[in-house]
């Protein structure tokens, strides 16, 4: 059982559901995981240094992250060994075009790697995200795609999710 308090989350591994498809299967990260998921998510975020995207992993897999830091990340796992995606979910208290009252689950990073794209691995990672999302009494899963990320709107839409509202951000140096 996921409890969801303090910002921890607190997890049971056999309570989770593996996920397979063919060559391979989804399941829960660990901290064996922190190396090639630091260079996936170097990937998808180069904004963050490796060094920063590893240490936050660090936090995260060791079950210390805390607040909005605190995600449940699973990997697509090869059965001859190896790594080709990942997906990080937490729960938000709200989530643009959800409705309000209940925490809703959040698909924070979704990333497979570039030879193995279209063979459904995003989509089962999705679906473990979207079970997680389930058993914490979520009744939505929300996300975003930057505007120009087209690949990233067609996967979500083919998955099911339809479009919330559309924004545009702003800055000015003070
Ligand atoms: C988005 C991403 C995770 C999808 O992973 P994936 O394993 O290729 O997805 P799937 O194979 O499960 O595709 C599911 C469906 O999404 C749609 N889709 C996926 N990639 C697509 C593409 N390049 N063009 C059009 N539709 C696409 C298709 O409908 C596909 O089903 P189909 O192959 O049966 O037609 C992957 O493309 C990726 O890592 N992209 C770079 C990082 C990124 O943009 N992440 C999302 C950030 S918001």
């Amino acid at each position: 059982m996921l409890r969801f308090g303090e910002g921890a989350l607190i997890f049971a591994e056999r309570e989770i559901r593996e996920v397979h498809v063919a060559g391979g299967r989804v399941r829960l990260a660990t901290r064996d995981d922190a190396e090639v998921l630091t260079r996936m998510r170097t990937e998808l975020w180069p904004e963050g240094t490796a060094e920063e995207h590893s240490s936050e992993l660090q936090e995260i897999l060791s079950g210390e992250a805390r607040g909005n830091k605190a995600m449940t990340i699973f990997v697509w796992e090869a059965h001859e060994g190896g790594l080709a995606g990942f997906l990080e979910t937490r729960l938000r208290s709200h989530a643009d075009g959800c409705h309000e009252g209940r925490p809703v689950g959040y698909v924070e990073g979704w990333f497979v790697s570039k030879g193995h794209r279209r063979r459904g691995i995003g989509a089962e990672l999705l679906r473990a995200a979207e079970d997680w999302a389930r058993r914490q009494g979520c009744r939505e899963l929300a996300s975003d795609a930057e505007i120009e990320n087209e690949v990233s709107q067609r996967a979500h839409e083919a998955l099911g999710f339809r479009p919330g509202s559309r924004v545009v951000t702003y800055r000015k140096s003070l």
